[in-house]
């Protein structure tokens, strides 16, 4: 029997302030749209056919409530249960059926080594229509974690959920799950925290409408439009009303199991000599940005004086 392994980034759970006003953003100018809601709680999709890619829940303080994960059945579920068990993470209790009302399916709860809180699941209800409109984001594209232990992290997500190394550079380890480039990538930082999520749009025309909708809407792009170097993802970056960081991403490289060889810092470094951007059009994040990246703006910590971007995230940006 092949081990259980995840195959998917499902969808991302935020605890937000107002839950009236961030919903509006993620409806009308993210362009998500809602699908459940619960007393404290919405679940919002994407033009693809998963159930929900977004859930905001209502919290005193922003938060990262989860990364949910998908894997390929129930047996996969319970076997990746155990193997998280044995790793001697914390895991809430045995797999088990999730709420009918939003989505349903089989799986677990768990924290990584350094606490960030995720869930891997199965069997989830998928929509039967996909919605045709390039402007809006189909599916989670990946979430970017900041760690103060990446060696750890990146083994975590390597040996017990199965993920497999894609590129590395000073700051980043990329790691796949499916034939993405990477669904996760591990920033080297002083702890734990939420760098950012990206959406994926499905070209570079919709990527373009899609910030011109943040734009008129008052949303400044803080970092792009450009061309990443690992991933050669096309990328557009904005804060969210939490303080959450929220990329517009394309074009992200599919990778091919059998022939493809990950490269390392050295390598991204004579790829991509302008920080983090092929095209050269993106110009550095806005200090906001830098900020926003290192969890600084959602957890609520005061920025440093003249904020340079190598003191809050380093010398380069994957
Ligand atoms: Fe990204």
């Amino acid at each position: 029997m092949m081990d259980g392994r995840v195959t998917g980034v499902r969808s991302i759970e935020l605890g937000v302030r107002d839950l009236r006003k961030s919903a509006e953003f993620y409806s009308k100018v993210w362009a998500l749209e809602e699908v459940a809601a619960a007393a404290d709680a919405v679940h919002f999709r994407g033009t693809g056919g998963e159930h929900h890619l977004l859930t905001l829940r209502e919290r005193p303080k922003p938060s990262l409530l989860g990364v949910n994960f998908a894997t390929t059945d129930r047996a996969a579920v319970d076997q990746l249960c155990a193997k998280a068990r044995s790793y001697g993470i914390k895991v809430a209790g045995e797999p088990a059926p999730l709420p009918a009302a939003a989505g349903g399916g089989y799986g677990f709860r768990f924290e990584t080594p350094e606490g960030q809180p995720m869930s891997i699941s199965s069997d989830g209800a998928q929509h039967p229509n996909v919605v045709l409109d390039r402007s809006r984001p189909t599916k989670i594209s990946h979430v970017v974690l900041n760690s103060g232990h990446a060696d750890n992290s990146m083994a975590f997500f390597i040996d017990v959920l199965g993920f497999r190394h894609s590129d590395s550079t000073h700051m980043m380890e990329f790691l796949r799950c499916s034939s993405d480039h990477h669904s996760i990538a591990i920033f080297r930082d002083s702890g734990p925290s939420l760098n950012h999520v990206a959406y994926e749009l499905p070209n570079i025309d919709g990527l373009m409408r899609g910030t011109g909708r943040l734009k008129r809407n008052g949303f400044d792009i803080e970092w792009g439009v450009g061309r990443h170097g690992p991933g050669n993802n096309v990328f557009s970056y904005f804060i969210e009303p939490d303080g959450f960081v929220a990329e517009y991403t394309t074009e992200l490289d599919q990778i091919d199991e059998a022939t493809y060889v990950p490269q390392d810092a050295a390598y991204w470094d004579k790829m991509v000599p302008v920080r983090g951007d092929r095209w050269g059009t993106a110009g550095p994040p806005s200090n906001r940005m830098r900020f926003a990246m290192s969890g600084g703006l959602y957890l609520g910590t005061e920025p440093p004086e003249n904020l340079r971007c190598e003191d809050v995230i380093g010398r380069k940006l994957g």
